[in-house]
């Protein structure tokens, strides 16, 4: 039953100097860059060496068999890329824990009912192409395929360009009912992000729910100008709204019970240290405990952004760039997985997932392996050895009750 520690120690060894990021720490590895098409191959290799057959959908996620593809398949997996200086553990752990699983079950000689499969979704943090959780929003649809080949990263390299060197067609982005219809219950497993378990003194919990969820990106435009020659009273700074703005994310975000907003990215344009900027884009990561919340969140924002704009002589333009509601994960479904692993704790959670995306559409579940400092997207994130094996061993016992 219990795992070999030097298998889980090789396989996370194998990946893990895979788009190390020296200047921020961390990691930084987004879909479809050299980091991600390395680990990418260094996963359908680790697949293939398991004897799976691995094939990517239509829209870049991968896919390794156990037997013959669908339907009804038991699949587990997570994703592969981080957030700008992520942490190791977000998205790999519950790749690698899917890997180590099915090992688990070979090495029972478990035979599956149902057809098995690990997936790999692509760019779920949407850190370079803006929407999170692109690839299983895409595949059941929630994206638009129009819309999605339209995206550019900030190097202006379109998605259909990127998705391309993953000799993924672009023509072919879009929901994928063939690929959606072999999944007949889904479960990833992935490091928890916050304090709970901490605090319960669980190696391994179930989830429940998770936050309405969107993402904008707020345009303020004044006048590029010099920072020396112009008078203070002459001026159209954009920064100004732009930092008024942030600020108020926090003091507009208290108002609402359970809902964060954060503003952790700034871009000014043209970026010059003695150069008033023309434009000034500020991100926006707005959640809450229901769609409604976070809409009045945005709007209350939104409305001091305009007037904070106008008072200094700007322009204000806004772009929605992602939105979710609250995910509730199947309630019996999870019922049944905290009682196969012995009463564990059931929690909900502020951070995405793709078993968030896919919950509309199939059975959805998520285990959670303790993080023992609660530091997520950062390179802080960490889960202890002996907490990792419990978790494979819990997705083990999981994917063998539902594969039976
Ligand atoms: C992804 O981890 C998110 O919650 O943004
Ligand atoms: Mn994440
Ligand atoms: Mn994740």
């Amino acid at each position: 039953m219990t795992l070999r520690l030097d298998a889980y120690r090789s396989l996370w060894r194998d990946q893990a100097e895979l788009g190390r990021d020296p200047r921020r720490g961390g990691y930084s590895r987004h879909g479809f860059d050299d980091a991600d098409l390395a680990l990418r191959e260094w996963f359908a290799a680790e697949a293939e060496a398991r004897g799976l057959v691995v094939e990517p959908d239509r829209n870049g996620n991968l896919w390794a068999w156990f037997g013959a593809p669908g339907p009804d398949a038991v699949v587990t997996g997570s994703h592969l890329d981080s957030v700008p200086g992520g942490g190791a553990f977000d998205g790999p752990l519950g790749v690698l824990s899917a890997l180590l699983a099915l090992d688990v079950l070979e090495a029972r000689r478990f035979q599956p009912r149902r057809p098995l499969a690990v997936v790999v979704f692509a760019e779920e943090e949407g850190s370079r192409f803006g929407v999170p959780c692109l690839g299983s929003r895409l595949l059941t649809g929630e994206f638009d395929a129009d819309a999605a080949r339209r995206l550019t990263d900030s190097d202006g390299v379109s998605l259909p360009e990127a998705v391309h060197r993953a000799g993924v067609d672009p023509a072919g982005l879009g929901a994928d009912k063939q690929a959606l219809g072999r999944i007949g219950v889904f479960v990833e497993l992935h490091v928890e992000q916050g304090r709970a378990m901490i605090d319960l003194d669980a190696p391994v919990a179930v989830a429940s729910t998770i936050l309405a969820h969107g993402r904008w990106r707020l345009t303020f435009h004044g006048e590029g100008n010099h920072a020396g020659s112009t008078a203070l009273d002459d001026r159209r700074d954009p920064m100004l709204p732009a930092a008024h703005t942030v600020a108020a994310a926090r003091r507009v975000a208290g108002k609402v019970t359970g809902a964060r907003a954060t503003v952790g990215r700034v871009e000014a344009n043209p970026g010059g240290t003695n150069v008033i900027a023309s434009t000034v884009d500020v991100w926006l990561d707005a959640r809450a405990p229901s769609s409604p919340d976070v809409r009045t969140l945005v709007d209350e924002l939104v409305g001091h952004a305009e007037h904070v704009a106008h008072a200094e002589g700007c322009r204000l333009t806004v772009h929605e760039e992602s939105f979710g509601g609250r995910v509730v994960l199947d309630p019996a479904l999870r019922t049944r997985l905290a009682g196969w692993l012995g009463g564990v704790p059931v929690l909900p959670t502020g951070a995405g997932h793709d078993a968030g995306i896919l919950a509309a559409h199939v059975p959805s579940a998520m285990l959670f392996v303790r993080n023992p400092t609660g530091v997520s997207h950062a390179p802080g994130e960490h889960a202890e050895e002996d907490d990792c094996l419990a978790g494979i061993d819990a997705l083990a016992a999981v994917l063998e009750h539902l594969a039976l």
